[in-house]
């Protein structure tokens, strides 16, 4: 255990020493290492003394309420992870109260339903030519040769740039969703930077029809957007939108390699696929997220005190049984609403990218479905996956006819 003192308020039968970014069994079934902390904390709560200690939401009901409170819990600093939220400085995801709603109002509108449709027909092309360039080799592994290129692309039409840029944002992509250590939280926010500056500034004063020029085109509190403003924007998008898409497409492959019925059930009845899209999201969650408590918030007979760190992970809410039925099970029958799990968040926060996400994924299971042969994991193969504040598989080897 680190050698930290245990507030008072928090009752010695809920402390643990768990790592959040090493749980016990991640590295080969994340989920599985995360449901392992419902049986110790009924409450809805345990304190960890890992990361300078804080809370983890362990009950479904629990997480969900306080991912909802954005009164009583401040998003402005990325906790748990010393120097990350300084050194980001996201917009709108480290903004609170009436300037986040500013900022996200904006950012809202790029991301509206008719620009997302919009796009369908460009991210179609871009999932179809991944497969075609796969389908006769007959394997491939999936995390790296698919499921982490085809958010890059996704992003760089976005922001509306020549395909060629693939190669400079890629290796910068990948240490994004992968790092490696060989750089720091610094020098890669500085990469990333270095590369949007020079496509993204120009768009306040010379728009062009592009995502980011829609959303730089919206003033913020009267005003243009600064410099400052629009990279750290920038920044949250693509930071947002990399790893969390690349890890559902990349589960929902790993269902479909697993489960040959489904596979063959979307085959037959394309028609489900979306339905079946809002199942995988529910049902394969990724991301944690973590809250500095700004007042006193009591959960039962527990306390959260001002200034505490509480850390969210949405498989404990999805995946509890008190929040769904056979929550474990991938039923296509539960006519979900989108806005009750919580892989996208819940509240003020909640996704801006819900809805182009929904859309890669639908148009991912189609393209994929319709070119490559029923597939399975490759013989001998390994899934390997990592847990954290973004869980995914990292390697998964799948193979067809
Ligand atoms: C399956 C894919 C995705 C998942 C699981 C996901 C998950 C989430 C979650 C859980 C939040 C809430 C964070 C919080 O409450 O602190 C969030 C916020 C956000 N996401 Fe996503 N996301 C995905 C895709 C995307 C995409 C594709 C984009 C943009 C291209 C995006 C942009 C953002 C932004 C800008 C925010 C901040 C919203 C705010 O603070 O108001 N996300 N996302």
């Amino acid at each position: 255990m680190d050698v930290i003192d245990i507030p008072a308020h928090v009752p010695p039968h809920l402390v643990t020493d768990i790592n959040i970014f090493a749980l016990p069994g991640a590295e080969t079934d994340y989920i599985a290492a995360w449901l392992a902390l419902q049986e110790r904390g009924p409450d809805g709560l345990i304190w960890t003394t890992a990361n300078g200690g804080h809370w983890i939401g362990t009950r479904g009901d629990v997480v969900r309420s306080l991912w909802a409170d954005t009164t009583r819990l401040s998003n402005e600093v990325l906790a748990v992870v010393p120097g990350l939220g300084e050194a980001m400085q996201l917009i709108p995801l480290q903004q609170d109260g009436a300037t986040h709603k500013t900022f996200r109002d904006a950012v809202m509108k790029g991301f509206a339903g008719r620009h997302i449709a919009a796009l369908e027909p460009q991210v179609q092309a871009l999932a179809r030519e991944l497969a075609q360039g796969l389908v006769a080799r007959g394997s491939c592994e999936f995390m790296s040769e698919y499921a982490e290129i085809l958010p890059v692309d996704i992003f760089l039409s976005l922001i509306d740039v020549p395909v060629g840029d693939r190669l400079h944002l890629r290796p910068l992509a990948a240490q994004l969703v992968r790092p490696d250590g060989s750089m720091g939280v610094i020098e890669l926010r500085d990469a990333v930077d270095d590369y949007l500056r020079p496509r993204i500034v120009p768009r306040i004063t010379n728009p062009g029809s592009d995502l980011f020029s829609r959303i730089l085109a919206e003033p913020v509190h009267g005003r243009p957007w600064t410099e400052d403003e629009a990279l750290r924007m920038a920044r949250n998008i693509l930071f947002a939108g990399l790893d969390t898409v690349a890890a559902l497409v990349g589960m929902t492959a790993m269902h479909l390699a697993l489960h040959p019925q489904d596979q063959q059930l979307l085959r037959d009845n394309p028609d489900l696929i979306p339905a079946a899209a809002d199942e995988f999201t529910r049902r394969y969650p990724s991301a944690s997220v973590s809250r500095n408590a700004v007042e006193d918030v009591q959960v039962g007979d527990l306390t959260i005190r001002k200034g505490d760190i509480v850390y969210l992970p949405s498989v404990l809410h999805n995946l509890d049984a008190g929040s769904f039925d056979d929550p474990m099970a991938f039923r296509l029958d539960r006519k979900l609403n989108p806005t009750h799990h919580t892989t996208m968040g819940v509240g003020a926060h909640r996704c801006v990218g819900a809805g182009l996400a929904r859309m890669e994924l639908i148009v991912f299971l189609r393209e994929w479905l319709a070119i490559i042969p029923p597939f399975t994991i490759a013989p001998g193969g390994r899934i390997a996956m990592k847990g954290g504040n973004v869980g995914t598989c990292t390697h998964l080897p799948i193979a067809w006819a």
